[in-house]
């Protein structure tokens, strides 16, 4: 990137943008103050475009995706590329995925995808595949070594003899707290694949990956579960600063395993409420601090949101913009060794739900 710019400008340029609830995320990697190195990226995800029939889509759905598309468009500094989190279509059509390449066809940089569920189970990824690519790569930029993988496959048997169509399959993987369902996984041959890939590496390049589920094991009964998590993480164990940028949930999520720092992206469709496991078990999740304050049905952004991700460390400080709401700042917290948020993890400081009427 030829402009330079510091995290004060940056703060400042997006404190404009963020006017109002942007949802989409811009991603800032920083070499340190004034390096021609630093640049941004955006990141949009989870739009679940729903096809009706004909030339009808749900509506909400198109409308969050078409202003994270405008919002991204007008950023300053421009993002140096745009990262797709998966779930373009809700049931994998090819009129869903068409309808949100062409609504993503608007944006200037050049754009990155990653393979959701939701658009894969009803043809095993052919449609996805033909208009967009392999579903698994890697590429370098500026110094940070960028993973994508394709986290929601799962067995081979579940895939291919269960059901007498891709569409009921399609269904079953669409649905929460299904016993018909499967566990997702990145798989054997992506493994292999992902091992000589990053043997390329110096263990001191930032390494940031790319899946759609958690690379981590949160709630299984939800799909917010990569079967084989731990098989991954153990090929990212050897390198100094890894970051897992994931979205599927819908929801803010983080946290630390080992060297590995974990971030959710939010949706630009609907957000899920954090399901009741959570707190049973001590972790770095938040802690229902704002419950999503996703109560209200009538309002089409509720929970959903933005937020811009600093890298300057070689760690991500997450920055949530949400609607109706105060911001958050999801960051890395040296002595803890795990990310903190930074005003609301202490239970609290918990804000109630909040109304907008
Ligand atoms: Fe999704
Ligand atoms: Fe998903």
């Amino acid at each position: 990137m030829s402009k330079t710019f510091n995290r004060r400008d940056f703060l400042k340029r997006s404190a404009v943008v963020a006017a109002g609830a942007l949802p989409l995320s811009t991603i800032e990697i920083a070499f340190g103050k004034n390096n021609p190195q630093n640049f941004t990226f955006a990141y949009i995800s989870d739009s679940h475009i729903t096809h009706i029939k004909g030339n009808k889509f749900v509506r909400n759905w198109d409308r969050g995706l078409i202003r994270a598309v405008a919002e991204t468009n007008l950023m300053d500094p421009k993002p140096d590329f745009v990262f797709y989190g998966g779930d373009i279509a809700q049931l994998g059509k090819p009129e869903e995925i068409d309808h949100g390449l062409e609504i993503l066809s608007g944006l200037s940089p050049k754009v990155h995808y990653v393979m959701g569920e939701h658009d894969y189970y009803v043809d095993l990824g052919e449609y996805w595949r033909k208009q967009l690519g392999p579903d698994h790569y890697s590429f370098d930029h500026k110094g940070v070594h960028f993973v994508v993988l394709n986290s929601i496959l799962t067995h081979e048997k579940w895939m291919h003899k269960k059901w007498p169509s891709g569409m009921d399959r399609m269904k079953q993987m669409a649905r929460l707290d299904n016993p018909n369902g499967q566990p997702f996984m990145v798989g054997d041959a992506q493994r292999k694949w992902l091992k000589n890939d990053l043997a390329k590496v110096s263990k001191d390049t930032p390494v940031v990956v790319f899946s759609h589920s958690p690379i981590q094991k949160i709630y299984k009964g939800w799909n917010f579960w990569t079967d084989d998590a731990e098989q991954v993480q153990a090929l990212l164990k050897p390198f100094n600063k890894v970051t897992v940028i994931y979205g599927h949930v819908h929801q803010i999520q983080y946290n630390q395993i080992g060297n590995i720092s974990f971030h959710s992206a939010m949706a630009t469709a609907w957000p899920w409420p954090y399901p009741k496991t959570y707190v049973q078990k001590a972790s770095y999740m938040p802690k229902l601090t704002v419950e999503m304050n996703r109560a209200d049905p009538f309002f089409e952004r509720d929970a959903t949101g933005w937020q811009f991700i600093n890298m300057d460390t070689g760690n991500v400080d997450m920055h949530y913009v949400l609607p109706e709401n105060q911001n958050r700042v999801v960051a890395f917290d040296k002595k803890a060794g795990h990310p903190v948020d930074r005003d609301f993890q202490d239970s609290a400081k918990r804000i109630p739900p909040q109304k907008h009427f």
